[in-house]
């Protein structure tokens, strides 16, 4: 009797708070719109699971992940599985950057010199709080005290909602600096699979289509895939031209080139490019009103068209990624699937829309509004959305 009193206390307690519900057994919060359900966990703000129908009407789940949350926190490969790199995501050259006249010294977690995704107790590694959820909206808040990624001064509020509409994801990312400027950048890492590893004739994304109508520049990458300060055009029929017409990931893979084109070892795509049009503004909330990228599986017949408010992407084949050991989720086949039931080289793509990849390391590209955050210097706001449709 005494016990039960006490739990009732507690939920009534938690009720009048206006406490958020708790998540189902996995560890997932789950919201739904027509044509969309997707879940979430606390951990890394991740995306774990986004099921929309394929051109049958079977709901696909199209991200990468695993079956709970707690294999998040565990996994040491650490693929930033649908998370929230941050408070700076991707590099930062030789670990080290100057701001305001003084130089910081950032962790050295990504071989041989530099810093990625803000090191190991980046915004990915976190348990961000679940401040609201209701039935078509999360969003979490995470306080990232000053310097507990090293080299990263004052304190910044970080805040993500994801919300769904009738075949719609939307990504809205926030983050305040109160006390102290510093770099801001952030991103949203999902892993895509728009067949979501059924097509039994092929697991990779080498035949789903791609483009990018805008981006015609890209970031030149040294012999370590560090940012080198040069920015180059991308010639029409090149190996990165997803501007001119869409093709395959794969369309190039027998071109000279293709093993080492944006990193050295492996083949594909983990390139950085620019976003290029005259609407654009990265400091509008609002995402422009085109396509910045669409991807297409002609198999499922699913497509997601993106719209962003960023300058840039940092994007990724997944060619870097060890065969046979990241298992793939139950949601799409598990082991022992029509697949090997391992997520193979080539078997998604990332797509994370952000400003000019390491652009705290090279003040002539004159980003600084964008990646510069404090005090006086306004709200930082990433803003995405995904539209889905098959045929
Ligand atoms: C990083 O260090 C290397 C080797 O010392 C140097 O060549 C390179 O210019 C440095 N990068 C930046 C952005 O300072
Ligand atoms: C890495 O840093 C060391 C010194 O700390 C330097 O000798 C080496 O050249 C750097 N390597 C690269 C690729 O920048
Ligand atoms: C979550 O909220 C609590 C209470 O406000 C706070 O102490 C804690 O720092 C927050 N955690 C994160 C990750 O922001
Ligand atoms: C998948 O398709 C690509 C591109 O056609 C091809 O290179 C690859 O070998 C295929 N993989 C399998 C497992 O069939
Ligand atoms: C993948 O696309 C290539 C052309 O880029 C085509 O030759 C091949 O048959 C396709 N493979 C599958 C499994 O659809
Ligand atoms: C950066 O690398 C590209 C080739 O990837 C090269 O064309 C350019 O000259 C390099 N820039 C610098 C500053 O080293
Ligand atoms: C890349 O593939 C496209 C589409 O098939 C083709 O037009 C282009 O010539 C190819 N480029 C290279 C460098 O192979
Ligand atoms: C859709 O249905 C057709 C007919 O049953 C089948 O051949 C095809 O494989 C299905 N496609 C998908 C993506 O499930």
């Amino acid at each position: 009797m005494q016990y039960f009193g006490l739990v009732l206390a507690f939920s009534w307690l938690a009720f009048v708070q206006g406490k958020v519900p708790p998540p189902s057994p996995d560890g997932k919060y789950t919201i739904e719109a027509p044509g969309i359900k997707a879940s979430f966990i606390p951990y890394s703000a991740a995306i774990t699971n986004l099921f929309v129908p394929d051109h049958n009407g079977t709901l696909r789940d199209l991200v990468l992940g695993y079956d709970t949350a707690d294999e998040y926190a565990t996994d040491k490969i650490h693929p930033n599985y649908g998370a929230i790199p941050g408070r700076y995501a991707n590099r930062i050259a030789n670990a080290t950057y100057e701001l305001d006249g003084v130089r910081y010294y950032t962790q050295r977690n990504n071989a041989p010199n530099s810093t990625m995704h803000s090191g190991t107790n980046g915004w990915s590694y976190r348990v961000w709080n679940v401040t609201d959820v209701c039935h078509d909206s999360i969003t979490f808040t995470l306080r990232d005290e000053p310097f507990s990624s090293e080299g990263m001064p004052g304190l910044v509020l970080g805040r993500v909602t994801y919300s769904v509409k009738p075949n719609t994801w939307i990504i809205s990312i926030e983050a305040e600096a109160t006390t102290h400027r510093t770099p801001l950048m952030l991103t949203n890492h999902a892993y895509w699979q728009l067949d979501a590893f059924a097509n039994p004739y092929n697991d990779t994304v080498l035949n789903h289509t791609f483009s990018m109508p805008f981006s015609k520049r890209q970031l030149a990458y040294d012999s370590v895939a560090e940012v080198n300060g040069t920015i180059l055009h991308i010639p029409q029929h090149s190996i990165n031209d997803f501007w001119s017409s869409p093709k395959h990931v794969g369309a190039n893979a027998s071109a000279k080139g293709w093993i080492g084109n944006c990193g050295p070892g492996f083949g594909g795509y983990d390139c950085a490019v620019t976003i290029d049009h005259d609407h654009l503004n990265p400091k509008n909330p609002q995402p422009y009103s085109q396509p910045v990228a669409t991807l297409r599986s002609d198999w499922s017949g699913i497509q997601w068209d993106m719209y962003s408010n960023q300058a840039g992407f940092a994007f990724t084949s997944c060619g870097f990624f060890p065969k046979d050991i990241l298992p793939v989720k139950k949601t799409q086949g598990g082991p022992g699937s029509a697949n090997d039931g391992f997520v193979p080289t080539y078997g998604c793509l990332a797509v994370e829309p952000q400003d000019w990849t390491s652009g705290i390391d090279y003040p002539e590209w004159g980003r600084e509004p964008y990646q510069i955050y404090g005090p006086e210097n306004g709200v930082y706001r990433n803003e995405v959305v995904y539209k889905f449709s098959a045929s």
